[in-house]
């Protein structure tokens, strides 16, 4: 193992400065503190001393993670079945607020606004924070319903025509169109699973999002699906922030600037994605993505 050279420490550049987790108790299994570079010149969302438990308390599944997701970046987050990835993604975008006895503490910030702040409507939240789920899950609805549901309910299209534009631009973007724009009316569920999981894209497009979070977006598609879905990712680079979760690190490789190694809630190790697959720092970083470990 290389020396560990955390950049937590060495720079203050934020108000709310992250601090070492050294000194926090819980199984630690060789991770002191975050080595790499956690920082972005350009963050959207920054994460600082974010700490999450579950049924009251009782499981600590987040250890003091802080980090920047900057913008137009994918930022991949990797690491061992159960180390807190689902859980840490969740955090953006408060989707952990609807698990009953979740507790969320710490600072996340979207473009400088505190997510977390008690007068924050999570509503207008989850529509610049959008996600797209593992499972792809088009609502029992037509294809069009699908994509029009949100601009709708969040007042984004004054008319008919402008509905109708959005739901199209938004299934250009997720290159859905040219298969589904003469069969709009029917049901989403009609769909093969990667033209579902392009169309639950497509929904999360049509709200104007700011960030995407993808949680092992593409598990329940083929090869085929995959690569278009990949595509996709680093075509909406040019206009979104990304944020995938994803269990393949050639994945994570073809698609992410920046990757970010999760182990046991604690973030062991973040930089940019060539450096941690050609050069990574920590110890257990090698390990998982040396096959030694998960
Ligand atoms: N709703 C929940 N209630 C209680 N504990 C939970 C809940 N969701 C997750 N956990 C626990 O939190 C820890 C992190 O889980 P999480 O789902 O975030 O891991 P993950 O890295 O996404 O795993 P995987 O790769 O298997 O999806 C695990 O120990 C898990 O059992
Ligand atoms: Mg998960």
């Amino acid at each position: 193992m290389t020396s560990v050279s955390t950049v937590i420490d060495s720079e203050n550049r934020d108000e709310i400065a992250p601090v070492s987790a050294g000194d926090r108790d819980g199984p630690q299994d060789g991770f002191k503190e975050t080595v790499g570079d956690i920082y972005h010149p350009r963050p959207r969302l920054t994460c600082r001393n974010v700490d999450v438990c579950y049924d009251n308390g009782a499981a600590h599944a987040i250890r003091n993670v802080s980090l920047d997701i900057g913008e137009m970046e994918v930022l991949a987050m990797i690491g061992p079945s159960g180390c807190g990835k689902s859980t840490f993604l969740r955090c953006l975008n408060r989707m952990n607020d609807t698990i009953d006895g979740c507790e969320v503490t710490g600072s996340i910030r979207l473009d400088g606004e505190e997510i977390y702040s008690k007068d924050l409507d999570v509503v207008p939240l989850r529509a610049r924070v959008g996600m797209v789920f593992q499972k792809p899950n088009p609502f029992p609805k037509s294809i069009y319903e699908n994509v029009a549901y949100g601009p709708r309910i969040h007042g984004l299209a004054a008319n008919k025509a402008e509905l109708d534009e959005v739901v199209e631009s938004s299934l250009k973007r997720a290159a859905l169109w040219g298969e589904v724009c003469d069969r709009l009316h029917q049901p989403g569920t009609g769909l093969s699973g990667g033209q579902q999981q392009r169309l639950c894209i497509a929904r999360a497009i049509a709200v104007s999002p700011e960030v995407i979070l993808m949680d092992e977006p593409c598990s329940a598609l083929d090869p085929i699906a995959t690569a278009k879905v990949e595509e996709l990712i680093d075509e909406l680079r040019k206009r979104y922030t990304i944020v995938i979760v994803t269990h393949s690190m050639q994945q994570a490789a073809r698609v992410s600037q920046r990757t970010a190694y999760f182990h046991l809630g604690n973030l062991v190790e973040m930089d940019e994605t060539d450096r941690i697959f050609t050069d990574p720092q920590h110890q257990l970083t090698e390990d998982y993505i040396t096959g030694r470990f998960g």
